[in-house]
């Protein structure tokens, strides 16, 4: 496995791959990696014959320093699991590799898309999540990149990425990997007690209720049983939960079968801000 930690390092080792006429597909990560990140990784080595895994916690999608600093950082363990699954190529930059101070200000206008769910709460999160993708874009060059669904908004500010830009790369969007019971594998897991796991379950509950019954139910009364389903767990914080338009991500009152609809969720177990989202249809 290629271990770059420059641009420089990355492009001369990309060289040879563009000059076979490889296709190469870019895993970007801010590492931490759980089963989640390798089933990406997993993914592009189907679809690719050269896959680049980036790791780098990136600081301008952080809007809480403490947030950043305390973002876990066990490289050793990464690099480790990487070259288990057989990874070829992991890009390493430090934060000036990557923010020169020449740099120029970033500002993409993403619309309504940063304005709602995510974007709300975080305000500019998006702004860093698709400085630092276009940047990865520009240098890897890769005709596909792999993101998780579980990451719903993300995905979609990312295909806004894609089509503002014009890039010819091609989105890969692979689905949630979760525990047998359902749990959305995270990073922020590890935070939950095995009671708080369990407890976590309920998000599953929610969503898969939701699935089941969106055709046929209400979207008012099918949010009232899947709040109740929270309460009757107890001790979980809903932040929001929210049955969306999947591309625009405004929230729907009733469902319109000309399109997809996605519902999203997050909610607080044990201190710990936990998100998932189901497709619908
Ligand atoms: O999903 C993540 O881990 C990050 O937002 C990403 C896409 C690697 C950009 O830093």
């Amino acid at each position: 496995m290629n271990i770059s930690k420059t641009k420089q390092a990355l492009q001369s080792y990309l060289d040879g791959a563009r000059k076979a006429k490889l296709r190469i597909a870019l895993v970007p990560t801010m590492g931490a990696l759980h089963e989640g990140h390798l089933s990406l990784i997993k993914e592009a080595q189907k679809i690719a014959d050269v896959v680049v895994c980036s790791i780098f916690v990136n600081p301008t999608q952080f809007n809480d320093p403490q947030d950043l600093e305390k973002y876990p950082r066990p490289e050793e363990n990464d690099l480790r699991l990487l070259q288990e699954v057989g990874c070829d190529i992991v890009f390493l930059p430090t934060v000036d590799e990557m923010y020169p101070s020449t740099d120029q200000p970033w500002h993409l206008d993403l619309g309504k898309l940063e304005q709602v769910w995510e974007g709300e709460k975080r305000p500019g999160h998006f702004q860093g999540v698709t400085q630092i993708v276009y940047k990865l874009f520009q240098l890897v060059e890769p005709d596909v990149a792999c993101f998780g669904q579980k990451d719903f908004q993300q995905v979609m500010v990312i295909q806004r990425l894609i089509d503002l830009k014009n890039l010819s790369v091609s989105l890969h969007i692979a689905p949630t990997v979760r525990s047998a019971e359902g749990l959305a594998l995270s990073s922020r897991n590890m935070r939950l007690s095995e009671a708080g796991k369990q407890k976590s379950l309920a998000l599953y509950r929610v969503l898969d209720h939701i699935q089941q019954h969106f055709k046929t139910e209400d979207l008012h009364t099918l949010r009232e049983e899947a709040l109740a389903i929270l309460e009757q767990e107890g001790e979980i914080e809903l932040e929001y939960l929210a049955i969306c338009e999947t591309r625009s991500l405004q929230e729907v009152d009733h469902i319109d079968s000309s399109k997809k609809h996605v519902a999203l969720l997050v909610a607080w177990v044990e201190g710990v801000r936990l998100i998932d989202n189901m497709i619908l249809d």
